[in-house]
């Protein structure tokens, strides 16, 4: 069976942000090629779902929405799955569901429309592969309409293989995107309306490059290099890993005041049994003198993790270490999850597997710390005078939301602001999950 040529698309990313930007990719490939972003799928004719195979749970999402797309006159869009879901599953998700024309993995949707036009003739359309010409060097540069909060992906992939993860199958080896690409990326997004850029990768800090005088170069280098470009305001970074964060990166956050005061440092556990056992390479000791140092440095820095509870081993014992780092650390924010055995990885075979009973109690004891100290930090900069970054458009009439430094939440109503500006605010009520702050000056767009 041919298909007709899909002219409106939608994208929809789960998962992580380098889901995002390689959503926002995606859809700038299509709009070069004429196609135009539809706001939902029912109005789509090619939907493409960009996938997360972190957790079982996600994986299972996607089969449930692919039956979902069928509308109600029985006809259904053209149907994608990309990202690590595709990666990992590849030809198994036709079998599984046949309504899927296309399946890209993560390292090769640049050969989406090459997919499309296969597809559109009724061929098999797949492509998993992780070729040897990056993705990056293809795809059309970026386009005009930047969001003001712009992700920017440095760096892709995982040589660390701790045992719980598929990202080191799904995204393969860590790559570093070359240096003048970023600074040309960075400086098209600053053209296109970005005043903060994120930038992105399984283990960001593990970037590494030569700048334009030869000179090699860590994160630290790159973000002093995008502190130049004027017109940035804010730069921001994730994933880190613990063992790549260096005294230079650490420096850093002393002396740049474009470099956002927030670190996502995921630690997993407290417990240096179970750390060793998931091989991340760091102990709770070494995880917690980092943040000493970060915090000599920028005192208000604020943290953020991720938590796996439940991982095969783990004991009352391990799991009371994982409460007392959460204590010592002092987090802003995180993300806790009961561990998900991924087919493949080394730690779904191990011995003594917990219980699913003994992970839903861990995992509610866990965030309910966590939401403690959420509120706490948010309590904390009650008072403060800050600049906040308008995102996106709130539920309610005229409402906007925007970003502190501290990637807090912040929700305005201002009849004469737009997304995109720059205001300053006092923070006057702090709830849990966001603030709520008085404009004291519109700083200039
Ligand atoms: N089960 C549960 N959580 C996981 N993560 C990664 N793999 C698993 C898994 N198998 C979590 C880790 C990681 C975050 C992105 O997802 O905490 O930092
Ligand atoms: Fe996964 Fe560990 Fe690599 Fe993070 S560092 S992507 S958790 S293997």
């Amino acid at each position: 069976m041919t298909q007709a040529d899909p002219k409106k698309f939608h994208i929809k990313s789960f998962g992580c942000q380098m889901n995002v930007y390689d959503g926002e990719r995606m859809s700038e490939l299509l709009v070069d090629q004429g196609m135009s972003a539809a706001g939902n799928s029912e109005e789509a004719d090619l939907v493409v779902l960009n996938t997360c195979h972190i957790r079982e749970k996600a994986v299972d999402k996607v089969y449930s929405d692919i039956g979902r797309l069928k509308r109600k006159d029985g006809t259904r869009p053209m149907i994608a799955v990309a990202g690590c879901v595709a990666q990992a599953e590849g030809a198994e998700i036709s079998r599984r569901a046949p309504s899927v024309d296309i399946v890209v993995g993560p390292q090769a949707y640049h050969r989406l429309l090459h997919l499309l036009d296969l597809a559109k003739s009724g061929k098999k359309a797949l492509d998993t592969d992780m070729p040897v010409v990056s993705k990056f060097d293809v795809l059309p540069t970026r386009g005009k309409q930047a969001r003001p909060n712009a992700f920017l992906t440095i760096q892709e992939g995982c040589d660390k293989f701790c045992t719980y993860c598929v990202v080191p199958y799904t995204r393969g080896a860590e790559i570093s995107r070359p240096w003048i690409d970023l600074v040309e990326e960075a400086r098209a997004l600053v053209d296109g309306g970005a005043r903060e850029i994120t930038l992105l990768g399984q283990n960001v800090n593990a970037w590494s490059g030569e700048d334009d005088k030869g000179r090699k170069i860590g994160l630290d280098g790159l973000i002093r290099a995008l502190d130049r470009l004027s017109g940035l305001e804010r730069i921001r970074y994730m994933t880190s890993h613990p063992n790549d964060m260096t005294d230079a990166l650490i420096s850093a956050h002393g002396d740049i005041p474009t470099l956002m005061p927030f670190l996502h440092l995921p630690v997993q556990s407290g417990s240096d049994r179970i750390l060793k056992a998931m091989n991340r390479s760091h102990d709770s000791s070494s995880y917690l003198a980092i943040l000493e140092k970060m915090r000599q440095v920028r005192p208000d820095i604020a943290l953020s993790g991720d938590f796996i509870v439940g991982f095969p081993g783990e004991t009352d014992e391990d799991f009371e270490q994982t409460l007392q780092i959460v204590r010592a650390a002092k987090y802003s924010q995180a993300f806790s999850f009961k561990y998900s055995p991924r087919p493949g990885t080394p730690a779904a075979t191990m011995d003594d597997q917990v219980a699913p009973e003994v992970m839903d109690e861990r995992l509610q004891r866990l965030q309910a710390l966590l939401n403690e100290q959420q509120y706490a930090f948010n309590q904390d900069t009650v008072g403060r005078v800050t600049d906040v970054l308008l995102e996106r458009d709130g539920k309610l009439e005229g409402q906007l939301i925007g970003k502190t430094p501290w990637l807090q939440s912040v929700h305005l109503i201002s009849p004469d602001l737009r997304i995109g500006d720059m205001v300053d605010i006092e923070i006057t009520q702090a709830g849990p999950n966001s603030l709520t702050g008085q404009i004291t000056e519109r700083l200039a767009a």
